[in-house]
């Protein structure tokens, strides 16, 4: 199978945060689910989501990732429905439990982009791939957390989709540090969402600061005037 574009995601639902991430133009996207939203003190409503998706795609996501919430098969795809007219590209979360591989699939049959989420095996990615999920969410950091060799775990599902050649894209999640993103890239995974505090590995480089300093400083010594 042909690599995949990479594709990174925002993982929050803090609007403060997207407009300073989402300018950068590296992200396709926002993920979200409740726990975010709790994080960041914002209602997990259809009218708060609706907002929030509105201010995702005027900043410039071109994805909002929306979980749904529910205990049944039936309030998921209830649910699911409801978020995916939110906004313009909505993928809807569901976990990989069996009401949720159940919303999926019925989701996937009304042609709603599904996000399977709170992955943990290889098993799951292999449910979300045989369904036409659009994504599948490993939890690389919980896995760890579960003393598992989460990167480890992490590269065989990617290699479980591209030897099956799935067009399901495996998103990994739960990432603590932006090294563990490069890491899994430089193994052939394509799609990644997390946080802030990840992103900011990704504009951190002293020595980058330093050379940028030093540019400044020697152009303005030779005149250069700052045009606004
Ligand atoms: O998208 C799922 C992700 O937010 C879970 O991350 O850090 O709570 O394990 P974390």
């Amino acid at each position: 199978m042909s690599p995949r574009p990479l594709r990174l995601f925002l993982d929050s639902a803090d609007p403060e945060q997207w407009e300073r991430w989402l300018p950068l133009g590296v992200f396709h996207g926002v993920t979200t689910n409740p726990l975010l939203l709790e994080r960041a003190g914002r209602p997990c409503t259809l009218e708060n989501l609706a907002a929030l998706g509105d201010r995702a795609f005027a900043l410039g996501a071109r994805e909002i990732h929306l979980q749904a919430w529910g205990e049944t098969t039936d309030q998921l795809v209830a649910c699911g429905r409801k978020l995916v007219g939110l906004a313009p590209q909505v993928a809807v979360k569901v976990p990989a439990t069996e009401a949720g591989l159940a919303a999926a699939r019925r989701l996937i049959g009304e042609d709603i982009g599904v996000t399977l989420t709170a992955v943990y095996n290889a098993g799951q990615v292999l449910a979300g791939a045989a369904l036409g999920c659009a994504y599948a969410a490993p939890y690389l950091g919980r896995l760890d957390d579960l003393g598992r060799d989460g990167t480890a775990e992490v590269v065989a599902m990617q290699e479980l989709l591209q030897n099956t050649e799935s067009p399901t894209r495996l998103l990994t999640a739960s990432l603590r540090s932006w090294d563990k993103v490069v890491e899994l890239a430089w193994e052939g995974c394509d799609t990644f969402t997390f946080g802030p505090a990840v992103a900011e590995g990704m504009v951190d480089d002293a020595d980058t600061e330093d050379a940028a300093d030093a540019f400044a400083e020697a152009a303005a010594k030779m005149g250069a005037e700052i045009i606004e």
